[in-house]
């Protein structure tokens, strides 16, 4: 497994991969990986002849008040998991790596990014894009994967790679989830043991959602109120359970199976879980 810091570096090798008519897959993460990045890493695995994972606590899609400072890192232990896992190449830069000190060109969204999670965290999509735009144009990769437990993430960034022209793929993997349901997030080493039994409320809410549509509901209004109720009644309080369209995430009244999706997010005790479903 080759590990890189240094942009030109890595561009060099996929390109000389790419010569040699390989398929690239991009992973895009910010590290303390878990169950959840290791099946976008398969994924990638199943469709590509190289693989490789991005892992960089990216600082613009912080806002100053966020947790960039306390983020998790765990770099060796993630380079052991990326080996594991059969990673080709592992591109780990600092910010000084990406972010010039005049750095003064930015990618966004203008549509998608500025709800649900956009409403709570107005330049987050903002860094995203704008990261995702670099390792899209180092790396170049035939196919980038992300996970569905960022819902909206996946639909902005695709909207970017639509609007802007890029040639890529860009793959939505299934949520992970542990055992008792909740999605895996490296944010869930934050939660105290007591917040992480009643964060389960997250994933009731989903379930029940799907219960409700696999049993003929399709009043978005009674699915949201049905989930903003079991989130409430664990203790948390929702930010938002809105339903929406899957790809233009507007919210809408009746829910068209296979096309819409639930999105929850809610807070307690200073901590914000999110999680959705499609419908
Ligand atoms: O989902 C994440 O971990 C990050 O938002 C991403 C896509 C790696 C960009 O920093």
């Amino acid at each position: 497994m080759n590990t890189f810091h240094n942009p030109a570096e890595l561009h060099a090798w996929c390109a000389a991969e790419k010569r040699l008519g390989r398929v690239i897959g991009l992973v895009p993460t910010m590290g303390c990986l878990h169950q959840g990045h290791l099946s976008l890493i398969r994924l990638a695995k199943e469709r590509c002849d190289r693989v490789v994972v991005s892992i960089f606590v990216n600082p613009t899609q912080f806002a100053p008040n966020e947790d960039y400072d306390a983020y998790p890192r765990r770099e060796q232990d993630d380079l052991a998991l990326c080996q594991a896992e059969g990673a080709d190449a592992v591109f780990l830069p600092r910010p000084a790596d990406l972010y010039a000190q005049d750095h003064s060109a930015w990618v966004e969204e203008t549509l998608l990014a500025k709800t649900l999670e956009g409403a709570q965290r107005p330049t987050h999509f903002r860094g995203v894009c704008t990261v995702v735009a670099k390792l899209f144009n180092i790396v170049q990769p035939d196919i980038a994967v992300f996970g569905q437990k960022d819902f909206q993430q996946v639909a902005v960034i695709r909207r970017m790679v639509r609007d802007l022209n890029f040639p890529i793929e860009i793959v939505r993997a299934p949520i992970v989830r542990d055992t008792d349901g909740l999605a895996l997030s490296s944010r869930n080493a934050y939660l105290t043991p007591e917040n992480r039994a009643t964060a389960l409320c997250l994933s009731r809410a989903v379930r029940q959602a799907q219960d409700a549509v696999a049993a003929g509901e399709r009043d978005a209004a009674a699915i949201e109120a049905a989930a903003k109720e079991t989130l409430t009644a664990a203790g948390w309080a929702p930010d938002y359970a809105t339903v929406i369209d899957a790809e233009t995430l507007i919210p809408i009244q009746t829910v068209l199976p296979g096309a819409s999706a639930l999105l929850l997010a809610a807070r307690k005790d200073g901590l914000r879980l999110i999680d959705n479903t499609l419908l």
